[in-house]
């Protein structure tokens, strides 16, 4: 399969979807949504709302379940998009540039970034649960959600998040580092994963599977993610190249140098394929993104 072009045409359903679940509001509250849709349809690789939708299709191949998958998936996106609003904010980051444009507290002011982030994270959750798009059976919709906020709160990336900042400029194990990672990058994309999974109905068996993978995963993301940081451009990524050292992160590259931060990245994508082992060929986009993971550019 070649990759890019499967990337680019999920990207676009994706988009689409959620184009039609927040459109343009009018006044009073315009300005506010003007805010939110100005981060989320600024780009972005859509990598976790495209694993969500992947995981259906390796467990079930019908088209009926990935498409009901896709509140979920968008869900998925609207609580990233808020992570990145956030993580950038002076507070935190201090970050001035985010999917090729200004970020949002650059854009808009403090203030108003920080709603626009509080409201894609709630309104994700209103998305997940709205009548007129539910078509996944309740018990799944009730795991899915409760999958959703734990990877979100204050055991999966908030807490990773909280770990992150809390860090910054001290000397930290290598279990804690991968700790951090686990939780404010891992942990959403784990979940990502399992509801797809979930939402096709997988067995326990082919759970388990898609748990190591997305663990894996998830954790070799941001390990590509730091090495972008160190070794990238600022208009390649479209965000700030630097950006790690300058505030003191615990990062691998900081621990272990390039070479050794490649090989640690390696190892957890071949760990993640060797987890779907028992998956047949309708994993294999599953397979492809773990590389595009470790290969990717930006
Ligand atoms: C960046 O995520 C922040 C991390 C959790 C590493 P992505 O690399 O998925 O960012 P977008 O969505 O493509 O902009
Ligand atoms: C972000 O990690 C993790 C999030 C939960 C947003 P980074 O701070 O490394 O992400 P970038 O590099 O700014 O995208
Ligand atoms: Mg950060
Ligand atoms: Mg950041
Ligand atoms: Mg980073």
């Amino acid at each position: 399969m070649n990759i890019e072009s499967y990337l680019n045409a999920e990207s676009a359903l994706i988009e689409a979807a959620m184009a039609a679940f927040m459109p343009e509001a009018a006044e009073p509250l315009g300005g506010h949504v003007e805010a939110m849709r100005y981060s989320l349809f600024a780009g972005g690789k859509r990598i976790r709302p495209i694993l969500c939708l992947a995981a259906a299709r390796a467990v079930s191949g019908e088209l009926e379940a990935v498409d009901a998958l896709m509140p979920v998936a968008c869900a998925l996106e609207y609580i990233h998009t808020y992570s990145l609003i956030h993580d950038d904010l002076p507070a935190m980051d201090n970050d001035d540039l985010r999917r090729g444009k200004p970020t949002n507290h650059v854009r808009f002011g403090e203030a108003a970034a920080i709603l626009a982030g509080d409201g894609l994270l709630t309104d994700a959750f209103a998305l997940l649960t709205n009548r007129q798009y539910l078509r996944l059976p309740q018990a799944a919709i009730l795991a899915i959600v409760g999958q959703i906020a734990t990877a979100a709160g204050s055991f999966g990336m908030v807490g990773g998040q909280a770990l992150d900042i809390a860090n910054e400029r001290k000397d930290v194990s290598f279990d804690l580092l991968r700790t951090i990672h686990q939780y404010k990058t891992g942990a959403l994309i784990r979940c990502a994963v399992l509801c797809g999974a979930i939402g096709a109905g997988a067995s326990d068996a082919q759970l388990a599977a898609m748990d190591g993978y997305g663990r894996q995963i998830g954790l070799g993301f941001q390990i590509v993610d730091d090495l972008l940081d160190s070794t990238a451009t600022r208009e390649k990524l479209g965000k700030s190249a630097g950006s790690d050292a300058k505030h003191g992160k615990a990062t691998y590259p900081a621990l272990f140098g390039i070479e050794k931060t490649r090989n640690l990245a390696q190892e957890a994508i071949d760990a993640a394929i060797q987890s779907l082992a028992l998956l047949d060929n309708k994993a294999d986009p599953l397979r492809a993104i773990a590389r595009y993971i470790f290969d990717r550019s930006r």
